[in-house]
């Protein structure tokens, strides 16, 4: 049963990811932000009986089938939870940040041009989404890689209600609340630095998951 949602906890200490990610950013990221998150997703879903064996990203995946009562509302809760439980992964301490697997890096080079234009793609996606939202490198339907973004706490599950549709692997929190104790105004610097912390062993994971 997935509900009620509860907060995961980190495969590495607060302090791990600096001083990329400040330890104070992470504690109150995560137990405040994504805390209410997960609160508000398991208030709405409390009366839904017949949707609690769903996880967060059949949810996410189902929006458009949900009530309408309760739509938005997971909308932003369900995916405010798939997105930073995924993104939590997504990151690990410089020091075992590794490089993508020779499937991922050949789908990189195929698809996005090579690594270094894929960071240049997705600082730009990153970058000008404007106000708060995610960038994303996903899987399409046919298999190829994209980048894109998506605002608030959409993500590319959300099938029907985003530009791109497929499934993220990775993905990067562009909300003031992720950087701004750090970076103030300096997003530009948040997603240069966001590289160094990249969990490239989980990435890589995640592709060839979508790809069996
Ligand atoms: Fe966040």
């Amino acid at each position: 049963m997935a509900y009620p949602f509860t907060l995961p906890e980190l495969t590495y200490p607060e302090d791990a990811l600096e001083p990329v990610i400040d330890r104070q950013t992470m504690m109150i990221h995560r137990t405040k932000h994504h805390q209410a998150y997960i609160n508000n997703l398991n208030k709405a879903l409390e009366p839904h009986a017949d949707l609690h064996s769903l996880c967060g990203g059949k949810l996410c995946r189902a929006l458009s089938t949900l009530p309408e009562s309760i739509r938005t509302a997971v909308r932003n809760n369900g995916g405010g939870h798939w997105n930073h439980k995924a993104f939590w992964t997504m990151l690990c301490p410089a020091s075992q940040s590794g490089a993508p697997s020779p499937a991922l890096a050949a789908a990189i080079d195929s698809s996005l041009g090579g690594i270094e234009a894929m960071k240049t793609k997705f600082g730009t996606a990153a970058a000008s989404r404007f106000g708060s939202g995610w960038a994303w490198i996903v899987v399409k339907a046919d298999k190829t890689l994209a980048v894109t973004s998506t605002p608030n706490q959409d993500n590319p599950l959300m099938s029907g209600f985003v530009e791109v549709e497929g499934v993220p692997i990775l993905g990067l929190d562009v909300w003031e609340h992720a950087y701004y104790l750090n970076y103030q105004n300096r997003r530009p610097d948040y997603v240069s630095a966001f590289w160094s912390i990249v969990n490239w062993s989980e990435v890589s994971r995640r592709f060839a998951d979508t790809t069996v």
